[in-house]
């Protein structure tokens, strides 16, 4: 008999046939109803053993978290919250789980204390869901740039150029550490190490994208990067995944264009296919919203949430209009934010960001033409000679989601902007030659997945969106 997935039997109608079905055993009650789960669903099935006719020995191995085989009939189920269920006729304990030291019991657990069991918490209903709809997320992702003509590019993990200046950079060296050879002048000599130069983990994969841009048009990279920076924030990951698509012959308004429309696809594409996921999160954060503050409590439900960005406009602001607004809001004249906004100029902290998009907007919110010197080397530079064209897009309850921007595509502007950030041209010799040999205006941006996860799944804390969270003291599993 063919197995089938706990999906299946549950959207079949095919009654009085038999079954055959593999999974854990979620709960066991009464001796009597297993609630099974295979991962295919959120949904469990109901299998029902007729515990008169079955050996008490084996009853007793039917535990939470114990790998079972069931045969049986399916029925029309008489008990409420399902359609069918299972009449069990046989059974087999493929993988025992002693109830005394199973760590994930049928009851409600800290995210904390699931995240010190990772290996495990995707047992559990929250995380199964969140993994599923992450999987739809990259998906979708795939999907759309696929459908529109654009280029997947893997851009190297490990690199040997270290200016893009986005953060800190974990070194990778083949040297045994306090064994590294030294030179004259008593540095670590990394002539002599692997690459015969020093590397480190990338930070993004934007430069090498963009060599590939300048030929094949439309690209994007959708993998892992990472940063040493010590931010133990809800919003921070040491690695993350980074997806970056890099446009030939786009300007600034067309990668504000791209970047809404990508964002809507893909959050339209899980409200559409992860129905099931989506309804059980959505039911997790109103819960969790209950235990806050009347006045902290989010006005809309995830669901709610998620179709206002897919339905809406994002709306357009300049950086210099967002100071304005941010010099006259209550909380800057009331001296609440931590870092007061005074004068142009100032770099957005998060909090200035959240007030943007949740207070004053009440929707996402693309900020552009920032001030030059609070951003990377490579955005062009505008007429008035000091913003640059410059995009992030920010979120509610989230903040910068994406950072993107219009491209410097004039050589000598770019040097010129290279020399003064004492960045050197030599070591960027092969991205100096984009702009040397057929250059173009071009423009991409980075969306940090994690992030955009968090936003579908309402998860409140970045480490419960990524199976095995990497942060500062912790690179456990
Ligand atoms: O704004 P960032 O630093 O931009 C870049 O790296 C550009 N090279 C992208 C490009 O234009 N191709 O990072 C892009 C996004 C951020 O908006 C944020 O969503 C996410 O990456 N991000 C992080 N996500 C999790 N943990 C971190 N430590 C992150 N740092 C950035
Ligand atoms: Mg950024």
């Amino acid at each position: 008999m063919t197995r089938s997935s706990v999906l299946e039997l549950l959207q079949s109608d095919k009654f009085l046939q038999e079954v055959a079905v593999k999974g854990w055993v979620r709960t066991f009650r009464s001796n009597r109803f297993i609630a099974l789960n295979d991962g295919s669903t959120i949904n469990n099935i109901q299998c029902v053993v007729d515990f008169e006719n079955t050996d008490e020995a084996l009853l007793k191995r039917i535990a939470t978290g114990a790998a079972v085989s069931i045969k049986g009939t399916l029925v029309e189920s008489q008990g409420k919250g399902q359609k069918v269920e299972i009449q069990v006729t046989d059974l087999e304990i493929l993988g025992d789980s002693n109830p005394d030291e199973y760590p994930i019991q049928p009851k409600k657990h800290s995210l904390e204390f699931l995240r010190e069991n990772a290996h495990l918490r995707i047992r559990t209903n929250t995380f199964s869901a969140v993994m599923r709809v992450r999987s739809k997320l990259s998906y979708a992702v795939h999907r759309y740039f696929q459908d529109n003509g654009f280029n997947y590019v893997n851009t190297p993990i490990i690199t040997g150029s270290d200016a893009e200046g986005a953060g800190e950079m974990f070194g990778v060296s083949a040297f045994e550490a306090n064994k590294a050879p030294l030179n004259e002048a008593g540095e670590v000599d990394y002539k002599q190490d692997f690459f015969g130069k020093q590397t480190n983990l990338t930070v993004s994969g934007q430069l090498e994208a963009e060599t590939y841009a300048m030929a094949l048009g439309k690209v994007y990279t959708f993998g892992p990067t990472f940063r040493a920076e010590n931010s133990n924030t809800t919003r921070h990951l040491a690695e993350f995944w980074m997806i970056e698509p890099e446009v030939a012959f786009m300007d600034l308004d067309g990668n504000m264009d791209l970047s809404e429309d990508f964002i809507k696809y893909v959050l339209g594409y899980v409200l559409e296919h992860c129905k099931d996921d989506l309804a059980f999160l959505d039911n997790r954060l109103t819960q969790e919203e209950k235990s806050k503050p009347q006045a902290q409590r989010s006005e809309m439900s995830l669901l709610e949430k998620i179709k206002f960005v897919v339905e809406n406009n994002f709306k357009r602001v300049s950086y210099t209009e967002a100071i304005d607004i941010l010099r006259n809001s209550k909380p800057n004249k009331k001296k609440k934010f931590q870092f007061p906004i005074n004068e142009w100029g100032a770099d957005l902290q998060s909090e200035h960001e959240r007030y943007l998009v949740e207070k004053h907007f009440k929707c996402p919110v693309i900020l552009f033409d920032y001030p030059a010197n609070i951003k990377a080397f490579y955005m062009r530079l505008n007429e008035d000679g000091k913003t640059v064209r410059a995009m992030d897009v920010l979120f509610p309850g989230i903040g910068e989601i994406v950072g993107g921007a219009q491209r410097e595509e004039r050589l000598d502007v770019l040097k010129e902007k290279m020399a003064a950030l004492d960045i050197d041209e030599q070591e960027l010799w092969w991205y100096l030659d984009t702009r040397k040999f057929g250059t173009a205006v071009h423009s991409g941006f980075g969306l940090g997945f994690e992030r955009l996860v968090q936003f579908a799944t309402g998860m409140g804390n970045i480490r419960d969106v990524i199976p095995f969270p990497r942060t500062p003291q912790n690179a456990e599993f």
